[in-house]
């Protein structure tokens, strides 16, 4: 994650391990009562070099993550671009 080796107990939710790390990446849709919706795209991060949502990903084999580069960044706002374009029709 971030540069940095963890071993990590298989089956764990990426977006809740990243959490657990103290590593901030948005995630609107998410709520741990409800598990992953995956409705919003926010939460993307690169897991071995492919845009991916991180709440909707489990780890179940060695992978790496990343959550700091400019094309998880540019996702991540464009996601939010997206909820907020829409949410401007509603809310003045
Ligand atoms: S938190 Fe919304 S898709 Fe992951």
């Amino acid at each position: 994650l971030d540069g940095t080796d963890y071993l990590v107990e298989p089956g764990t939710n990426l977006l809740e391990f990243i959490r657990s790390r103290d590593t901030f990446v948005p995630a609107i849709c998410y709520n741990e009562s409800m598990g992953p919706i995956q409705t919003c795209d926010t939460c993307t991060v690169e897991i071995d070099g492919k845009i991916e949502r991180a709440c909707g990903t489990t780890i179940d084999r060695p992978m790496t993550v990343n959550t700091t580069t400019d094309q998880v960044q540019a996702s991540q706002k464009e996601a939010l671009d997206r909820i907020l374009e829409k949410h401007m029709l509603y809310c003045t």
